[in-house]
């Protein structure tokens, strides 16, 4: 095969002159798509669901496809409406407004989905938090953006500090639990059945909060990355340019919500575009998600490259007992897609999957390889139309075609963040020369294809979920037994890296195999499993700079037995 030139397929976006589609684009037509540009005001939850009820052709159509292994269930739009209707009048009830952070814990499920609209539908800002995460990671973001009230389920309360969190008053629960009883706590489904199923939505302007993505970076604790309705733009346009939804395909995003492809793309991207979204709850193996494929039909699929990796090592015998031939359309994120797993996809599925590169700060895709383009295997793709992409050096100057540096795009574009959650000077210093940078270094060929090269910050990369080592740092640390930590992503084939760390070890504690399990563990139920290091070694000393911060990438140096650079800033 000549991976080169993979055939190109039309679409719905056919990049006949990928030039001229871009010159002509304009995001201010894509504003027609909706109802609200008569009115000047909006609500993204109205355009994503309540806009298809009210569609005698679509009302009835399976808006959500719920496949647990202990549970299966369809949702209509109609029947999204009303349930989220629901919600929005028992959060009115309990006081919730416009601009109040109500947030989610609790795994996929159509309560959820019911509970996020209910949220929009109040012009409130939903923050959802990824199923596994533990005590401290859920603390800091409740802290960060004082929420004032939490979704969850009786099972994950016990990870909710909640006596400690001043700013938290009330909590939802969702499932039978004696705590509802309680002052302060809600039952989720004794209110829902007494609710009204209709509900005056509150209208927001385009620039009005929605949504705050907590993630991290090399420094910090990790930061609310604050997304605004007017989103919705770029989340319809590229589902159906790159995603390639028509209004009859079966659409599967693997990812959970609590990261932000799991809203961008697990929620609104189909929903703007009226399409059945399945969501699969259980575990991942190569056999629950092929048959997930079969038995939905789907038809497009969006996952990750560490996804993608595991299902090539389960090898193409897993996939032949399902019949997944209703599938027509791949594309994958989060990671760089390695071309050995493009060539797998062709033969496995007989499809091309299709990388795309974005971030949570982006909100939505903005390189990427569309079905009616041609693909350079390793290449994330060109830019979206209405997106300037650009390489440029540490002054903000653009550089020519194969020179690498800062991946870089012109800032705004409509679903660009709108803020770092209360602090200003952190979302000041993404931006250079009105470029935002995104931290990913990066080159471009003669034809415009983008090439990714590694990032540029110590953000850790592990089977596409993105761990800032301080937070890991900060948690070893509070292990009795370390006294200091510097933590690193090694490369790894499967997961892209694995999270190590460097210790040091407090006076009167000896290593040993129990000691390091021990702390192993610490982090992986203090943080989440994903930021537990799966390699620890016990060093003497952690190099670090004359102002004290730690060398990571000197760790890194020794460990990839690199050249070690600059060595001036080194402490004795
Ligand atoms: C970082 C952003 C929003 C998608 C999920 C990740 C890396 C993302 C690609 C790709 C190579 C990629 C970058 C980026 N990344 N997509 N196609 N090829 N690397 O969002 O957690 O905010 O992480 O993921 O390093 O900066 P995130």
């Amino acid at each position: 095969m000549n991976m080169q030139r993979i055939e190109v397929k039309e679409g719905n976006f056919n990049l006949k002159d990928y030039q001229e589609a871009y010159k002509q684009f304009d995001w201010e037509d894509v504003k027609k798509e909706f109802s609200w540009s008569e009115t000047g005001k909006v609500n993204i939850a109205y355009e994503a669901v309540d806009r298809h009820a009210e569609n005698p052709n679509k009302a009835d159509q399976d808006a959500l496809i719920y496949s647990a292994p202990d549970r299966e269930e369809h949702v209509t739009f109609s029947q999204l409406k009303k349930s989220s209707n629901q919600f929005a009048n028992v959060l009115s009830s309990h006081g919730i407004e416009k601009g109040d952070r109500v947030f989610l814990f609790m795994p996929r499920s159509p309560e959820f989905y019911s509970a996020f609209f209910g949220i929009l539908k109040v012009g409130a800002i939903a923050g959802p938090l990824f199923e596994a995460f533990m005590e401290q990671a859920v603390r800091d973001r409740l802290e960060d953006s004082e929420a004032t009230m939490l979704i969850t389920t009786p099972e994950l309360l016990e990870r909710v500090p909640y006596s400690e969190l001043p700013h938290l008053k009330q909590i939802v629960l969702v499932g039978d639990d004696p705590k509802t009883n309680e002052e302060g706590f809600i039952d989720f489904h004794k209110e829902m059945s007494q609710a009204s199923e209709s509900f005056g939505i509150e209208w927001v302007d385009l620039e009005d909060g929605m949504l705050l993505h907590y993630t991290s970076g090399s420094t910090g604790k990790p930061k609310g990355v604050y997304h605004v309705h007017n989103a919705m733009l770029q989340h319809y346009q590229t589902t159906k340019w790159v995603l390639d939804v028509k209004e009859d395909d079966v659409y599967w995003c693997t990812a959970d919500p609590g990261w932000v492809t799991g809203t961008s793309y697990g929620i609104f991207g189909p929903w703007l575009n009226g399409v059945t979204n399945v969501i699969v709850g259980g575990r991942f193996s190569p056999e629950n998600w092929y048959k997930a494929i079969q038995d939905h039909g789907v038809t497009v699929w969006y996952s990750a490259p560490t996804a993608f990796r595991k299902l090539m090592s389960a090898g193409e015998e897993a996939v032949k007992p399902y019949d997944i031939s209703k599938l027509r359309h791949i594309a994958s994120v989060g990671e760089p897609l390695n071309p050995e797993v493009i060539a797998w996809g062709l033969d496995a599925f007989k499809l091309r999957i299709h990388d795309t590169w974005w971030m949570t700060e982006t909100g939505a895709q903005l390189i990427c390889n569309y079905p009616a383009m041609e693909m350079k295997p390793g290449s994330m793709g060109k830019p979206f139309p209405g997106i300037v992409a650009s390489i440029i050096d540490n002054e903000g100057n653009e550089l020519p075609p194969n020179q690498m540096g800062n991946l870089a795009i012109k800032a705004p574009w409509p679903s660009m963040m709108r803020a770092i959650w209360e602090r200003p000077e952190k979302f000041e210093s993404y931006f250079l020369n009105g470029w935002y940078i995104s931290g990913d270094s990066a080159y471009y060929d003669e034809e415009g294809y983008f090439w990714f090269q590694g990032r540029l910050d110590d953000v850790i990369n592990t089977s596409g979920e993105r761990v800032g080592p301080f937070e890991v740092e900060s948690k070893l640390i509070e292990h009795e037994a370390v006294a200091e930590a510097g933590v690193i992503g090694k490369p790894d084939p499967e997961r892209g890296e694995i999270i190590k760390a460097f210790i040091t070890l407090n006076e009167g504690y000896q290593e040993s195999e129990e000691l390091l399990e021990d702390i192993r563990q610490f982090v992986k139920k203090g943080l989440s499993a994903h930021a537990a290091p799966r390699e620890l070694e016990v060093k003497d000393k952690i190099p670090k700079t004359r102002s004290g911060k730690i060398m990571r990438r000197l760790l890194k140096s020794w460990e990839l037995g690199l050249p070690t650079g600059d060595l001036s800033t080194l402490d004795e």
